[in-house]
């Protein structure tokens, strides 16, 4: 898959702009960047967008900054030529379609039809926009389509916000997420940055779902393992399932390990909503998963340890459901 493509899969939301001022630009770039998504589909709605997606893809090269509402070839030329990664269109338009897969740019047209879903995979398109999403049947319209275009991925844009985002991000056919709603115009135009970042930050810890699984106590031998789980229930009476290398107490939210396990005191475990997003935003952080570590079910990342351990604990993911 194209770069680009995987990066906004990896961001997992796509904020949706309307810029009036190009000079906004830049202030526009930072608050994404400190929200933690530096990421935008800067709309082709004002006369700004050319002139916006010029400021950012030049003075803001850590950006991924695309173009939408492109509904011509004109408006396509004019934004490549800014330096747009990537063009998102409403609808399903041929020619928009055909000009970007001629120079190699990225295109994401929107579809919410079976005819139009097929006709961008005749296009050799694997991402599309699905648009509008919460109008067009939401959640129950890209299940019914994921039997019979199964290899096909939607970003669902249009009513989404911090509320249903997981519900959409959650299916297997949703690469991403589109909206406007961290970015609003009328946020830009009073030049309430601070606002865009705290919202961008919100969308990103709702996306993320980083929450306490479970504690990990590393013991010395399962002897000393036994002292501590009789301490625990006798004390808390916290029910006990023992597995094979260890005990579980509580709602599992304790693990007592028989031998040391990873981790100099033990580990710490967290559950996020997809653990291949989670290692996406990590991986930007320098933190990457221990090789050999990952589980896999139907297809999907279920459990990683980083390799990079906090306070004597190290720390895995753990998908969450
Ligand atoms: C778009 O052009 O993608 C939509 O207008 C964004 O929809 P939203 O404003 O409901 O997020």
């Amino acid at each position: 898959m194209d770069e680009i493509l995987k990066t906004i899969e990896g961001y997992g939301i796509v904020p949706v702009v309307k810029i009036e001022k190009a000079a906004d630009a830049p202030s526009l770039g930072k608050a994404l960047l400190a929200g933690g998504l530096p990421l935008a589909e800067i709309t082709f709605r004002t006369a700004a967008a050319e002139d916006a997606i010029r400021t950012l893809a030049e003075g803001m090269p850590e950006m991924v900054v695309g173009a939408g509402t492109v509904l011509s070839t004109e408006q396509a030329k004019k934004a490549i030529g800014a330096g747009a990664k990537f063009i998102v269109s409403p609808g399903f338009n041929p020619k928009v379609v055909s000009f970007c897969r001629e120079r190699g740019v990225p295109v994401i047209p929107g579809v919410n039809s079976p005819t139009q879903i097929e006709a961008a995979m005749e296009c050799g398109l694997g991402i599309v926009k699905f648009f509008p999403a919460e109008e067009s049947g939401g959640r129950a319209f890209l299940t019914a389509v994921s039997a019979p275009y199964e290899g096909i991925k939607f970003i669902p844009t249009g009513g989404v916000n911090a509320t249903n985002l997981v519900s959409y991000l959650s299916l297997k056919n949703v690469a991403a997420c589109g909206g406007s709603w961290m970015v609003k115009g009328e946020l830009i135009s009073a030049g309430k940055f601070e606002e865009i970042t705290r919202l961008t930050a919100e969308a990103v810890r709702v996306l993320l779902g980083f929450t306490l699984a479970h504690v990990g106590i590393n013991e010395e031998k399962a002897e000393d393992a036994s002292k501590s789980v009789d301490l625990f229930s006798r004390l808390f009476r916290f029910p006990v399932a023992e597995g094979q290398s260890s005990y579980f107490l509580g709602q599992k939210e304790f693990e007592i390990m028989k031998s040391p396990g990873r981790g100099q005191k033990g580990h710490i475990a967290l559950g996020v909503n997809d653990v291949e997003r989670a290692l996406f935003y990590l991986g930007r952080q320098g933190i990457g998963p221990v090789a050999g570590t990952e589980k896999v079910k139907d297809g999907k990342l279920t459990i990683a340890y980083l390799d990079r351990e906090i306070s004597g604990f190290a720390i895995h993911l753990v998908k969450k459901g």
